[in-house]
């Protein structure tokens, strides 16, 4: 059991629905394997896991798991391995904290973002802003925020299972030098990406999910939260459980 593991089980918040090893893909851009087969929280180990991928495949993830902070930029600033290339001004990576305790997980860039290179510029980012200062949080100060997707998908649709899946090893090596104590991802899409389920985000909110070791809270993207004005009540108690989460992660380790 890690240090991390046995902290949060002292803190009774095991067992936590785990990343299950993600199947490999079978090429570059081929979609994710994502629906549970126990349905939501009920998730089982595949018996039978499936051809190999092709060796360029395992390359390319390899080499992104190796890579540090210079070399994580620039392959993504030079990335084309899937279509959204084709039609980004810049692909945008991420920003903050390169130590933070907080990473936030949203969806993908969009036009602002595209066009200054930082996520989360527009006007959900005005409302991610008041949700970070609403429980005491500021962009940068121990807070990271990044994308699943880091090149803006046209018109901002949701991003397609492939080009999740193409640009997901970035998101994990991101999340391997932050090494972030919580993480929270705001939307339907970071969840599922980093949970490798299916998740509803309001069957999954007010629970503790796991990635890989780090403990993940699930809320709503605050593009929809602009949208819905009475899910905000809802998203604030997922911040105060949030900050709860992180208090009790300090105390613990202290
Ligand atoms: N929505 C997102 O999910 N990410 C951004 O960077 C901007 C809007």
């Amino acid at each position: 059991m890690t240090r991390r593991e046995s902290i949060l089980k002292e803190m009774g918040l095991a067992p936590l629905w785990r990343l299950r090893e993600r199947p490999e893909l079978v090429s570059p851009l081929a979609p994710l394997a994502r629906r549970g087969e126990g349905g939501e929280g009920q998730r089982q180990d595949h018996p039978h896991p499936g051809p190999l991928p092709p060796a360029g495949e395992e390359t390319r993830k390899q080499r992104i798991a190796a890579l540090g902070w210079d070399g994580l930029k620039a392959a993504v600033a030079d990335c084309r391995d899937c279509r959204l290339c084709e039609q980004r001004k810049q692909a945008v990576l991420g920003v903050g904290d390169v130590d933070a305790d907080w990473l936030f997980v949203g969806e993908g860039p969009g036009a602002e973002e595209d066009e200054r290179g930082e996520p989360f510029v527009g006007q959900a980012g005005q409302l991610l802003d008041a949700m970070l200062a609403a429980i005491g949080l500021q962009r940068g100060r121990k807070v990271y925020i990044g994308n699943v997707v880091k090149c803006r998908p046209p018109g901002n649709r949701t991003p397609e299972a492939d080009e999740t899946a193409a640009c997901f090893p970035y998101l994990q090596r991101q999340i391997e030098l932050i090494r972030p104590k919580l993480i929270v991802a705001l939307g339907k899409p970071a969840a599922e990406t980093l949970l490798d389920t299916e998740v509803k985000v309001g069957a999954s909110r007010g629970r503790l999910f796991d990635y890989r070791g780090i403990p993940l809270i699930v809320t709503y993207h605050p593009a929809y939260l602009l949208r819905s004005l009475p899910e905000k009540a809802k998203a604030w108690e997922d911040l105060c459980l949030a900050r709860r989460t992180m208090k009790e992660l300090n105390d613990v380790a202290r």
